[in-house]
C-alpha cells in the first residue's frame, strides 16, 4: 500500500490505493480547508504532488497549466500504487484560501451555479413603453409598470437621485434602460438605471473581533474575482469585544471604532479593485457578516447595552441597509445586507458559518461547529434542536496577544516541527521566505511540538534544561522562559522569533475556553463528544489545520480523525452565499429563529470545565488517551 506524506508537516499515511488524498490527510490528523465538501468546486483543497503520480479525475476541475505544475484537488486526486509526497501550503505568499480557490478554477471559484442564482441585487433589461399623448402617466409611472411586470413587484421605489435624471435616461437608452434592481418582500427598490457597469460586483465581509475578510464576486456569475484579509485597525482600540466596547464609550470612541471598521473594509476593497480594474460604483451589492459587537461599530451604533445585564443588543437583524447611509464607499444606493445575530454574543458570523455546515439542514445525527476565532463560537445540532455559545477564546489563534502572532499570511511561521533528539525546529513559513512571526496553526504546533518532546509540562511550563540554548529567560533575569524558534539572524526583520511562556499561557486560555465551552454544550444536551458524528471546525488558520496537533494541545476532543472537516473563513464565505442567493438569506433567518442562545457564565459547571481544561491536553488525561 503506498504511504502518503504532507508536507510541511512531515505526517505519513499508508493508505489503500483509491483513497483520496483528501481523506489519506485526515487519517494523517490533518485537515484542509474543504469548504464544498468535495465537489472539486471551492478550491480549498488545492495541494501541490512534490513526487509520485495521483490518480482520480482532479484534471477536469483545474486548468491543464496548473495540472502540468503538478497541482492536484485532494478531494478528486485518489493514491495509486506509489508513494506520494504532497506539499499542503501551496501559496505563494497571499492568503491561502482565496488564491488557491482562485487557481483551482482556472479564473475563480464559483460560489454557486449560476441556474441557482438570486443575488441581492439583480440586473434586468427593461422595455419601458414610450410615452403617447394624453396617457397619463409619467415616466416614472411606465417605468414602475415595465419593473413590476418583469419582477412581479408590488411596489416600485425609486430614490430622488435616479427620479431627478429619470427623463434623460430613458430618452438616451430609447426607454429600454437597464436597471438593477434589489427586490425585498414584494417591493423593487431601483439601485441603478440606464447604463450599468460592464461587469456589476457584488462585496462579501467577514468582520472579525481581529482579521477583515473580503471577497470580489461577480453577480451574473457567482465567480469570486478577488480576495483579500488583513487585521482589523480596531485592534488597536482593544484586542476583544469587551475592550472595544469600553473604548467606544470614550468620547468619540464609538465615532472612531467606526471610522475604523470602515477604513479597514476600504483597504481590503481598494486592493480588490486594483487587481481586476474595476471601480468602486461597480460594485452594486455587499453582505457583511461579524459578531453582534463588529455590527453595532460598523453601523455606529452604541454596543454598551450588549455588555450590561440583561445583554440585550441594540438590533439583531439589521436587514439591508443602502451603503450611502453606513458610508461603504460602494456605490451609494446599493443594498448593504447585515447576517442576523441571534444575541449580543452570538452573532451574524456564526449563522453565515452555519450556512456551510449540514447543520443548516435538519441533520438527524448529532454535529459540532466550532468557529475558532477571537469570539470563538460553537453551536450544537442535531435532527430537532440547535443551540450555541460564544467560548470568548481571545486572539491568540489569530497571533493576537503573542508577543511574535501574525495572522496566517506570508511570513508566518505556519508549521513547526522538532527533531526528537536535538530538538532543533524545523519552521514551515508560508510564501517560503524567512519567518516574521507566527501564526495560530504553528503557535499550536509548537505548543504540541513541545509537550510532546517533553520540554512543556501540562502547566506550559518550560523545562529547565541549561543544556538546551533554546531555552532562555524571557527576559534578562526574568523567571519565565521563552522557546527560541529562530534566531535573529535567519528571521525577517532580524529579531528574534521566540514562543514565550505567557504567549503559551495565552494558547491554553484560548483552547480552554473553546473546549470547555463545547463539552458544556454537549452536557446541556446530554451528549458526549464522542456521540458526535462530525465536528466541522471553522477558522482563519490559512490553507489547513492539524488536527493531531489540535488534539494534542486539548483544543479539539480526541475523536477518530475522520470525524473531523475544515472549512476555512466559513464567516466569508456564508457571506458570499447570502450575497449571490436569496434562499440562503431565507435559510439564515430561518436558523436565526430556530438557534438558541446558551449563555455560559449562567451555566452551573462552567468554570469547573474551563479551569479543567486549562492543562496541556486537560486535567482529566483520560479524555486524551490518544495524546501520549
Ligand atoms: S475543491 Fe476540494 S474540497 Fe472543495
Amino acid at each position: 500500500m503506498p504511504h502518503v506524506t504532507f508536507l510541511p508537516l512531515g505526517k505519513s499515511i499508508q493508505v489503500a490505493p483509491g483513497t483520496s488524498l483528501l481523506d489519506a490527510a485526515k487519517l494523517a490528523g490533518v485537515a484542509l480547508a474543504a469548504e464544498c465538501g468535495g465537489k472539486g468546486t471551492c478550491g480549498g483543497c488545492l495541494v501541490l504532488v512534490e513526487s509520485g503520480r495521483a490518480g482520480g479525475d482532479f484534471a477536469d476541475f483545474l486548468p491543464g497549466e496548473a495540472v502540468r505544475a503538478g497541482y492536484a484537488l485532494a478531494c478528486r486526486a485518489v493514491a495509486g500504487g506509489e508513494d506520494l509526497v504532497i506539499r499542503l501550503s501551496v501559496e505563494p505568499g497571499a492568503a491561502p484560501e482565496s488564491a488557491a480557490g482562485q487557481f483551482a478554477s482556472g479564473r475563480a471559484r464559483q460560489v454557486l451555479p449560476v441556474s441557482e442564482l438570486s443575488p441581492l441585487v439583480t440586473m434586468l433589461a427593461l422595455d419601458v413603453a414610450a410615452p403617447r399623448p394624453m396617457d397619463g402617466l409619467g415616466d416614472f409611472e411606465r417605468l414602475s409598470r415595465a419593473l413590476a411586470a418583469a419582477t412581479g413587484a408590488a411596489r416600485v421605489d425609486c430614490p430622488l437621485c435616479i427620479l431627478q435624471t429619470l427623463p434623460q435616461t430613458l430618452r438616451r437608452t430609447g426607454h429600454a434602460p437597464a436597471c438593477a434592481v434589489h427586490l425585498h418582500e414584494g417591493v423593487a427598490d431601483i439601485v441603478a438605471l440606464g447604463e450599468l457597469p460592464p461587469r456589476a460586483l457584488g462585496l462579501a465581509v467577514d468582520i472579525g473581533t481581529t482579521s477583515v475578510a473580503v471577497e470580489l464576486i461577480d453577480l451574473k456569475t457567482a465567480a469570486v474575482l478577488a480576495h483579500d484579509a488583513g487585521y482589523n485597525e480596531q485592534t488597536r482600540r482593544g484586542a476583544d469585544i469587551i475592550g472595544r466596547i469600553g473604548y467606544a464609550a470614550r468620547p468619540g470612541g464609538l465615532a472612531e471604532l467606526r471610522e475604523l471598521a470602515l477604513r479597514t473594509i476600504h483597504r481590503l476593497l481598494a486592493n480588490c479593485l486594483g487587481r481586476i480594474g474595476a471601480d468602486p460604483e461597480a460594485v452594486l451589492a455587499a453582505s457583511l457578516s461579524g459578531n453582534t459587537t463588529m455590527t453595532h461599530l460598523a453601523l455606529g451604533i452604541d454596543p454598551e447595552c450588549i455588555r450590561l445585564d440583561p445583554y440585550t443588543p441594540a438590533v439583531l437583524a439589521p436587514g439591508a441597509l443602502t451603503a450611502g447611509a453606513i458610508g461603504l464607499a460602494i456605490h451609494p444606493l446599493a443594498p448593504a445586507f447585515f447576517a442576523p445575530a441571534v444575541g449580543s454574543y452570538l452573532g451574524g458570523d456564526i449563522l453565515s458559518g452555519l450556512l456551510l455546515t449540514p447543520l443548516a439542514g435538519n441533520a438527524p445525527e448529532p454535529r459540532l461547529f466550532i468557529d475558532i476565532g477571537t469570539n470563538g463560537e460553537a453551536v450544537l445540532g442535531g435532527e430537532d434542536y440547535l443551540f450555541g455559545c460564544a467560548c470568548s477564546a481571545g486572539p491568540a489563534f489569530e497571533g493576537g496577544g503573542l508577543s511574535r502572532g501574525m495572522r496566517a499570511q506570508a511570513g508566518a511561521i505556519e508549521a513547526v516541527s522538532l527533531d526528537p533528539q536535538t530538538f532543533e525546529p524545523d519552521l514551515a513559513v508560508i510564501g517560503g521566505g524567512k519567518p516574521l512571526g507566527i501564526c495560530g496553526s504553528g503557535a499550536i504546533d509548537a505548543v504540541a511540538g513541545l509537550f510532546r518532546a517533553g520540554l512543556l509540562d501540562a502547566s506550559g511550563r518550560l523545562a529547565a534544561r541549561p543544556d538546551l540554548p533554546r531555552i532562555a529567560p524571557d527576559r534578562p533575569g526574568g523567571r519565565k522562559s521563552r522557546f527560541i524558534l529562530a534566531q535573529p539572524d535567519v528571521t525577517a526583520d532580524g529579531g528574534e522569533l521566540a514562543l514565550t511562556e505567557p504567549d503559551i499561557e495565552n494558547i491554553i486560555r484560548a483552547k480552554a475556553a473553546i473546549y470547555s465551552g463545547c463539552q458544556v454544550l454537549l452536557d446541556q444536551a446530554g451528549l458526549a463528544f464522542a456521540d458526535l458524528a462530525e465536528v466541522i471546525v471553522a477558522g482563519g488558520f490559512g490553507h489547513y489545520l492539524s488536527i493531531e496537533d489540535a488534539i494534542a494541545i486539548g483544543l479539539l476532543p480526541d475523536l477518530p480523525r475522520e470525524k473531523f472537516r475544515f472549512i476555512g473563513n466559513a464567516s466569508l464565505a456564508g457571506s458570499s452565499l447570502t450575497l449571490v442567493s436569496a434562499r440562503h438569506r431565507e435559510l439564515q433567518a430561518e436558523l436565526a429563529a430556530r438557534l438558541t442562545y446558551l449563555d455560559l457564565s449562567l451555566v452551573p459547571g462552567f468554570m469547573d470545565a474551563y479551569t479543567a481544561a486549562l492543562f496541556l491536553p486537560h486535567t482529566e488525561r483520560e479524555r486524551f488517551p490518544s495524546v501520549k
